[in-house]
């Protein structure tokens, strides 16, 4: 129903994927498979409902409270997730690093030991250090070693993306309910930022966090998260939360309104949200089937051009994290090979604390993601030296 590969020329609308490039990559004109946003338009549902929005021409202070925002995202959770959730707990912000920030000012203090996953997504890396509180990372998988850096003195969050950025890793609901163990043993409020919930494969199941928290389990968490990422509306801004204990709940939504000065939303973004959650969904289906697709033939492409690579496509998400490693490249080098001769931008390991690997980004049309995946191959190739 929805054309997936049509090509459209991003150029020029001050886009930090495709016009930026050179902030990060330091030439213009690389094809990019950086950030995570996507290149395809947001549904035809949601743009028709901007489109109208639009058309009424009136873009005065606006209540999120008010109308059927909180009542779209209740609708969301309910046919998704067949999870309830209770629109009173919920809670609006311009981004979700915004509201994650304010949750870190809320629950820890300079110095503080924030605790993540390994690799972690650079997002947060900036947020946590930004506040002056320490990053604390334990490797994907590693128990032991969350457990550790959960059980020191200081430590008083646990940051989990779920699902995981960069590695697409969906979390079952026995995971994060050790993780709510372990978090509530050693006295840790949990921030879990679902953003990327939306696009799981069919073969993964989403666990919001609210189903392990409750009832009763640590008071001090919040679930923050946005349809944003899912259908690609990011640069309307806009975000939402859940935030478990009502006394963090109103404490929160007073600094967003006073201390930050912030008490109108982004409106287009109220319109968005509700398009996309009343009528986004057979959209976002075909799009997880894309992608899934494009995956597929990054698979094959992989595992015959550059054998010794082990690479599965992710369980979320339309990020491929790639790990290099067996190939003995170095970091820099194969960043050097990638933009000085085959003119791509490719996201280096090291940007979340994991030299070796790279995150390319195949939200795009499938033509596009093959001639990322092909340079990658060519690249590597040249440079192997196992
Ligand atoms: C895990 C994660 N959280 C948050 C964000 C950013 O969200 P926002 O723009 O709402 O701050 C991203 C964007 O890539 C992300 O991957």
């Amino acid at each position: 129903m929805y054309d997936f590969d049509r090509e459209i020329d991003r150029h020029g609308t001050w886009s930090v994927q495709w016009d930026g490039i050179a902030d990060r990559f330091g030439v213009p004109d690389l094809l990019p498979f950086t950030i995570s946003d996507m290149d395809f338009a947001s549904p035809p549902e949601v743009l028709a409902a901007l489109r109208d929005r639009v058309d009424h021409g009136v873009f005065g202070y606006t209540d999120w409270r008010l109308g059927e925002f909180r009542d779209a995202i209740r609708h969301w959770y309910a046919s998704r997730y067949a999870t309830e959730i209770d629109p009173d707990a919920l809670v609006y912000a311009p981004s979700v690093l915004n509201q994650l920030s304010q949750l870190l000012r809320m629950w820890t203090e300079p110095g503080d030991g924030v605790v993540v996953h390994t690799p972690t997504y650079d997002g947060f890396r900036k947020a946590v250090t930004g506040l002056g509180r320490e990053l604390r990372g334990a490797p994907l998988g590693d128990l032991d070693a969350l457990e550790r850096e959960l059980a020191r003195p200081d430590s008083r969050m646990l940051l989990l993306c779920s699902p995981h950025n960069p590695t697409g890793r969906v979390w079952t609901e026995e995971e994060l309910a050790t993780f709510a163990e372990l978090a509530e043993r050693h006295g840790a409020a949990v921030v879990s930022d679902e953003i990327h919930a939306d696009l799981t494969t069919d073969a993964h199941r989403h666990v919001p966090w609210t189903r392990v928290a409750e009832p009763g389990r640590g008071r001090r968490w919040a679930l923050v998260t946005s349809g944003t990422k899912a259908f690609n509306f990011p640069a309307l801004s806009g975000s939402y939360g859940i935030v478990g204990d009502p006394d963090a709940r109103t404490e929160f939504v007073r600094r967003m309104e006073t201390g930050e000065g912030l008490a109108s939303p982004a409106v287009l973004s109220l319109t968005a949200h509700i398009a996309a959650y009343r009528q986004g969904a057979p959209w976002l289906d075909e799009l997880r089937g894309y992608v899934a697709g494009t995956m597929e033939l990054l698979r094959e492409r992989l595992a015959t051009g550059l054998p010794g690579v082990v690479w599965e496509p992710p369980q979320a998400g339309y990020l491929a994290w790639i790990d290099l490693r067996p190939l003995g490249i170095e970091e820099s080098r194969l960043q050097e090979e990638l933009v000085s001769v085959e003119k791509v931008a490719i996201m280096p390991g090291g940007v979340y604390g994991t030299p070796g690997f790279v995150r390319l980004n195949v939200g795009c049309p499938r033509k596009k993601a093959e001639r990322g995946v092909d340079a990658l191959i060519r690249a590597a190739t040249r440079l192997r030296t196992s």
